[in-house]
């Protein structure tokens, strides 16, 4: 029913432009929905994954602005500084990449590829329409025939985070200059709670269905008679 088929590139020209430099220009997306249940285990372990990376930044950056002010803090707003392996998602093999993304970047290296320019213009034009942002599952067609997933969650801001993405004029001089000195590109800046800031993506890679918790050996293959 939701079922899309996106040749990337040709769509959206104007932002390949953009993303000139991205590895995934020839690749082929298409979101699909990820209530059908073939797609439920897909979006169950990119929604637990994404879950423990959210609640963790949320944390730390919390943390961090408490003990020392946003302008010590901002080296904590780093999802590259989380490990993909490691306690925050651990017993997810099959969890390949982690990312955020946004249209307005505080740091260029999070640009979006095409695949996530399509799901950041999905959460836009659901939101023009008045529907609210919600979870998003992609289909990526890899050479030889093969499939990965991408589980995208958009994230609003929270008050905490206005302390670093809300107005300028707002910021303490070291915080501006700080902001500076690493991004002299942002545009992360402006921001009011509530609003759209971007996509935590996470990307699942084609391996066979893990196991569900607690379930025993598989079932032995029927014998015929
Ligand atoms: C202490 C300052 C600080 C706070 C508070 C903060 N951020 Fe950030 N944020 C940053 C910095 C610095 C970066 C750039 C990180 C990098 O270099 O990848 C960033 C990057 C991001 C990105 C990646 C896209 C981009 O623009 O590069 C997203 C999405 C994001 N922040 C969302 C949030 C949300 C949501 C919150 C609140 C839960 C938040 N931030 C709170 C400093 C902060």
């Amino acid at each position: 029913m939701h079922l899309r088929t996106l040749p990337v590139p040709a769509l959206i020209p104007a932002l390949v432009l953009a993303v000139a430099s991205a590895t995934a220009a020839d690749i082929t997306a298409r979101f699909v929905d990820p209530e059908a249940p073939e797609n439920l285990e897909i979006r169950n372990l990119g929604d637990r994954a994404i879950n423990r990376l959210a609640v963790t930044l949320v944390n730390e950056v919390s943390v961090a602005v408490s003990k020392g002010g946003a302008e010590k803090a901002i080296d904590v707003c780093h999802l590259k500084a989380l490990p993909l392996t490691g306690e925050i998602l651990s017993g997810m093999p099959r969890i390949t990449a982690i990312k955020r993304t946004s249209l307005k970047l505080r740091n260029p290296a999070n640009s979006p590829d095409p695949a996530e320019q399509l799901a950041l213009r999905k959460v836009e034009s659901d939101m023009e329409k008045g529907l609210p942002p919600k979870l998003m599952v992609q289909q990526i067609d890899l050479p030889g025939g093969k499939s990965e997933w991408r589980v995208y969650r958009p994230v609003g801001i929270l008050p905490q985070c206005v302390a670093c993405h809300g107005p300028k004029e707002n910021m303490s001089p070291e915080l501006q200059a700080r902001l500076k000195e690493h991004y002299p590109d942002d545009q992360a800046t402006g921001y009011a709670a509530g609003q759209f800031r971007g996509l935590i993506r996470v990307t699942i890679g084609d391996a066979p269905p893990a196991p569900p918790p607690g379930a025993k050996s598989p079932a032995p293959t029927k014998k015929k008679a």
